[in-house]
């Protein structure tokens, strides 16, 4: 059987996992891949005593596995953009293929590194980098290739998910939460990634570029964290019928323009998705010919990310007797088919919202606020109203509105937000039916 010699950088969580998971099932791998998968030469700069590397290159330097001749495939695994990004392109200038779990990397110099990939007539493939295993890159680059998508909602971030989990189902607070998913190893490095979004960005703006067909823009992506959700929004929330998750949306509003954007969002309780809990990933996606289908699994992990590193590998490995223009294409269309759609700016959004003010409880507040919701042309669905605390001078007033353009609830909430029976900043988490 020929082979494919594998390089890896680095042997962190991921990294263990694909060594653990290549030598368990090599015997099923290799007869799918038609090749052997020989991991000949990792950088590692420690020693890793609970991993078998025996007969296997070690060195510290990830660059000599970039640039070893004995290696086909780079994987590589450290994560970063700086020290990553210089591997990736040795290694696709070298005529390497490239493996990679790094979202980041995909997401803020993906464009550059396809270029170089088609340049150089070889495969940079990042399944690992969205949904950890689940093969969403694979399903909308393939398996919906009959297609047109109307729109895609994720929970894409799996720290955030087990956070907003643990505050509904246990009434915990945030902060005692993200401690525990750091312990858990669910967090990134830095865990602002995972709380104020980055993350869910990143991997937004990759699949909703597959999606749509068009060029990777991070830098577009609205992107709004869950670190401000509180416990009362959690409970109206579920009052309302409803659960808060922290969605990642692209849409494609037909001749105006793509929406991409990160936020925490309120979906109906009897939605699938609003059901995905903990840790857990899931993508749903909306398209004319299938309709709506919903992808759900491990979204982080040593051996579900493994899983998705795998993949990769093995179809490169099955591509290698093939031509270098017969891969697929790193975002599904071929090369200079991608289009430069419109990303629509937050303020263009369309959604409903889910509104909580904080007022003082005497005559005509509610009448003021309905009044210029009214003037706006917004239109209100429902109302919760409580009674005051017998040592409180305010209320809570929550309200959903319907489906209403960004900028016309943010002139509403200016015109309410400088009244001096606003007790505290209006909360405004928005409202996605998903239908
Ligand atoms: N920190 C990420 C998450 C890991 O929580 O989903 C996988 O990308």
């Amino acid at each position: 059987m020929k082979q494919v010699k594998l390089g890896l950088c680095g042997l962190g969580t991921v990294g263990g996992g694909v060594l653990n998971v290549l030598k368990r099932n090599q015997i099923d791998i290799n007869a799918r891949a038609g090749r052997e998968l020989l991991i000949t030469h990792v950088s590692a700069r420690r020693e890793y005593p609970h991993l078998d590397l025996n007969g296997i290159k070690i060195s510290t330097n990830p660059m000599d596995v970039a640039l070893d001749p004995d290696v086909d495939v780079l994987v590589e695994l450290i994560g970063g953009t700086t020290l990553a990004k210089e591997l990736v392109i040795a290694a696709l200038k070298a005529g390497k293929h490239v493996v990679t779990a790094n979202k980041a990397l995909i997401a803020e110099h993906g464009n550059e590194l396809f270029a170089i990939a088609l340049e150089h007539q070889v495969s940079i493939a990042y399944e690992a980098a969205v949904a950890g295993g689940i093969p969403i890159i694979q399903v909308l680059r393939e398996g919906l290739v009959a297609n047109k998508i109307e729109w895609l909602a994720g929970i894409i971030n799996g720290t955030g998910n087990f956070i907003l989990t643990e505050m509904r189902d246990k009434g915990r607070d945030f902060e005692d939460v993200l401690r525990e998913a750091q312990a858990l190893g669910y967090a990134e490095a830095d865990p602002t990634f995972d709380v104020e979004g980055i993350d869910a960005a990143h991997k937004l703006v990759i699949l909703a570029s597959i999606a749509f067909g068009m060029p990777l823009q991070f830098d577009k992506v609205y992107t709004e964290g869950i670190s401000k959700i509180a416990p009362e929004d959690v409970v109206f929330a579920e009052e309302l019928g409803y659960r808060i998750k922290h969605l990642g949306i692209a849409r494609n509003r037909t001749n105006k323009g793509i929406e991409m954007r990160v936020h925490p969002t309120l979906i109906p309780e009897s939605r699938l998705i609003a059901n995905v809990n903990g840790v857990k990933n899931a993508v749903l996606v909306k398209c004319d010919a299938l309709g709506a289908n919903l992808y759900y699994g491990a979204g982080a992990g040593a051996e579900p990310t493994a899983s998705a590193v795998i993949s990769d590998i093995v179809d490169i490995g099955r591509s290698l007797d093939n031509e270098a223009d017969a891969f697929v294409p790193a975002l599904g269309f071929s090369s200079g088919k991608l289009c430069d759609f419109t990303i629509l700016p937050i303020e263009e959004v369309e959604c409903a919202n889910y509104l909580r003010f904080s007022v003082l409880d005497r005559p005509g507040v509610l009448s003021h606020i309905a009044t210029v919701f009214s003037d706006l042309g917004i239109s209100i669905e429902a109302l919760i109203q409580r009674e005051p605390l017998e040592d409180q001078d305010h209320v809570p007033l929550i309200m959903l509105t319907a489906v209403t353009e960004e900028k016309r609830i943010n002139k509403a909430l200016a015109q309410i937000e400088n009244q001096e029976f606003i007790r505290q900043q209006v909360v405004r988490i928005r409202v996605e039916s998903l239908k």
